[in-house]
């Protein structure tokens, strides 16, 4: 799922590093300053406008693609300004024939009466699978106002019925005869240019089970009866969202005013998306129960880890997601949050505590994780930028800055290890030692590691064990650390990094 900045020439586009060539054109048109930094709007002024918005798309599309499960689906929400060009990147990345569908979302409650030509009603959401023949959509569920339709005059025991036309207009030969009703009168056949829909002994067969209703008054046609019983399935899906189904752009900033405490309004996102919304989505595109990951590339305020608890607290599901969202500042700091990822945790975490207030409360619990450069030292040298003295400069082999933390989930990565995996954090002879999910893995990162927390690690018999290189105080310590492993618990993968 992503709702990327929609390029109106409002929105900041920060720069991705993607072409050299951009940055120059940047700096020679006075866009970013002499260290290359951008933070201006992407303007239509900006020479490459949509050339801009294209890269930095284009590599997020990519690895969304990459990402996808067989059977996974991508929604995009955009407007008129780059809706074309992402209908052909899509295409480009995802293959023409894996379109889906391009739905109409209906934003906005009432016009503005502002506007120079047309007062713009409607969003877009594009949706690609990866791959098309792989993908159904769940239907929606029924409302009560369908089931409503349904009534029962007739006290039948099936329960609740609907009737529905016995004539179509596709050519049907045996679909020609005449209906005696129940009072003797007799129709001829069905109206001019239809057809009945059943053959002759059918019909019989319906009649004799009661399932046909011949209605109050005497010059009534029969009509089939439909059971909410028999009716299958949920709702069809269609391609226009009204907002009395999915709510509308006031809707999601009143919600959005409800989770966080804003004390400047001009730092309520405008960009906002309805809960509902995104709840639509969850509901056509994850299953309940399969542990689905809802990855959301454009997190803003975090109406999509809104909808997955909401959802998940709804229909008891264990949906999980993961969000990005880049470090831009508020226009205004707040008392509690300096950019738009801190609005978003206010939120993740107001909504939280209301949810787990409830009675069987979904998992509500998330991680917080940032990008940075690798935690390891950069050790390579020209030979001659070093000598004999700086040998020792060389030694760490993590950054000095680092935390265990830091290391610990770079390690989670390099092994494959899901980063939502449980972490125990304790204190073994005055050392820092981590506990990844009752012993998947066992790490300590302090320097001087003292034997005798090698010695316990090693006798919780952990499937993986990693220490930092230079976390021994010798050569010798290090050795009689691997020895320990290989004597008490052999199967351990012990690594140093
Ligand atoms: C349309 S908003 C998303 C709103 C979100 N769906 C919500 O309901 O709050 C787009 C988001 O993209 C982010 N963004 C802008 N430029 C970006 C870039 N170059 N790379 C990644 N994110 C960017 C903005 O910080 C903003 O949060």
């Amino acid at each position: 799922m992503r709702d990327p900045p929609y390029n109106t020439g409002r929105d900041f586009i920060y720069d991705d590093d993607f072409a050299e060539s951009t940055a120059s054109f940047l700096e020679r048109s006075g866009q970013a300053d002499d260290e290359g930094v951008r933070l201006v709007a992407n303007t239509d002024a900006n020479g490459r406008y949509h050339s801009d918005w294209l890269s930095m798309m284009y590599p997020r599309l990519k690895l969304a693609r990459n990402l996808l499960k067989d059977d996974g689906v991508i929604f995009i929400s955009i407007d008129d300004h780059e809706i074309d060009n992402l209908r052909e990147l899509c295409d480009e990345v995802f293959g023409a024939q894996n379109f889906v569908a391009q739905i109409i979302w209906q934003k906005v409650f009432s016009p503005k009466n502002s506007a120079q030509w047309f007062s713009e009603d409607h969003d877009y959401i594009v949706c690609y699978a990866r791959d098309k023949q792989d993908w159904t959509p769940n239907s929606l569920p029924r409302t009560p106002e369908m089931d409503a339709r349904y009534k029962n005059p007739d006290d039948d025991p099936r329960g609740p019925w609907a009737s529905s036309d016995l004539a179509a207009r596709n050519r049907y030969d045996s679909g020609l005869y005449p209906i005696e009703t129940p009072s003797g009168r007799v129709i001829s056949g069905p109206p001019r240019g239809s057809y009945w829909r059943f053959s002759e002994a059918r019909f019989k067969e319906l009649a004799e089970e009661g399932r046909i209703w011949w209605g109050n008054g005497p010059d009534s046609t029969p009509r089939l009866k439909r059971y909410l019983s028999e009716v299958s399935g949920g709702r069809t899906l269609q391609t226009f969202w009204p907002y009395s189904e999915v709510g509308h752009t006031q809707d999601a900033k009143k919600t959005l005013l409800k989770y966080v405490p804003f004390e400047h309004t001009e730092n309520v996102l405008n960009s906002v998306k309805p809960v509902q919304l995104i709840q639509r989505i969850l509901q056509l595109a994850t299953n309940v129960k399969d542990n689905d990951i809802v990855l959301d590339f454009f997190s803003g305020s975090g109406t999509t880890p809104h909808a997955v608890m909401v959802q998940n607290s709804l229909d008891g599901g264990n949906r999980r997601y993961i969000c990005v969202q880049i470090q831009e500042p508020l226009e205004r700091p707040e008392p509690t949050f300096k950019s738009i990822l801190g609005m978003s945790l206010e939120r993740i975490k107001n909504v939280a505590a209301e949810l787990s207030a409830e009675l069987n409360p979904p998992d509500l619990g998330y991680r917080l994780v940032k990008i940075d450069t690798t935690n390891m030292t950069d050790g390579t040298r020209e030979p001659d930028e070093t000598d004999q003295l700086a040998l020792g400069e060389l030694e760490p082999s993590i950054k000095s800055d680092r935390s265990g933390e830091d290391v610990l989930f770079q390690v989670l990565l390099d092994w494959g290890l899901e980063l939502t995996m449980p972490i125990k954090v304790e204190a073994l002879s005055g050392h820092q030692v981590f506990d990844v999910e009752e012993g998947s893995l066992m790490a300590c990162f302090d320097k001087h590691v003292a034997p005798d927390v090698v010695q316990e690690i090693a006798q919780r018999t952990p499937l993986r064990a990693v220490f930092r290189d230079d976390g021994f105080e010798s050569d010798a310590a290090r050795i009689n650390a691997e020895q320990v492993f290989r004597e008490v618990s052999p199967s351990t993968e012990v690594k140093a990094i």
